[in-house]
């Protein structure tokens, strides 16, 4: 707004930083799987990235970019995911992969509110900060669970199949 002054723009950001509530890494979210739980980092960092950019009065260009940037890098760890759950036979696959869907076409519904010109707000973010950790701990932590089942005698690297490689 024209009438804010640096002065209150800064004091509202560092507002911001206490109540935006950044994801903490790793927190409960390690499911055990390494190239897993890397994937998991990065979607954190950033979230944790829009959350900040949020409190700094950032709009427009450098959400937009983060926006898609996140967008970019689910699609491609839930390939990752269900390449694995393919592999290992994961009898949960269809729930869980229904469950990415939902969450690729809540996440596609907030880009095109913030094309169409809603800002990134504090429930948006909230709402980020939740889609992604439910979902780790509700169905990522299961199939992690789910593998380690299957071969319990062997040591954690082996008897989870790298998913990237999948
Ligand atoms: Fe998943
Ligand atoms: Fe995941």
């Amino acid at each position: 707004m024209a009438d804010r002054s640096g002065t209150i723009a800064a004091a509202d950001s560092e507002q911001a930083v206490h109540s935006m509530s950044l994801i903490q890494w790793p927190g409960d979210l390690l499911i055990g799987h390494s190239a897993v739980d890397d994937d998991h980092r990065h979607l954190v960092e950033i979230i944790n990235k829009l959350a900040e950019a949020h409190a700094a009065g950032r709009q427009s260009g450098l959400i937009g970019e983060i926006l898609s940037e996140l967008a970019d890098y689910t699609a491609a760890h839930f390939e990752r995911e269900e390449r694995f759950m393919e592999r290992v036979r994961y009898p949960g696959i269809d729930e869980h992969r229904l469950n990415h869907s939902q969450l690729i076409g809540s996440l596609s519904r907030i880009i095109y509110d913030f094309e169409m010109g809603r800002p990134v707000d504090q429930p948006l973010l909230d709402f980020l900060r939740h889609w992604l950790t439910d979902h780790i701990m509700r169905f990522d932590k299961r199939l992690a669970a789910y593998t380690v089942d299957q071969i319990p005698t062997e040591a954690e690297g082996e008897a989870l199949p790298d998913p990237a490689v999948a």
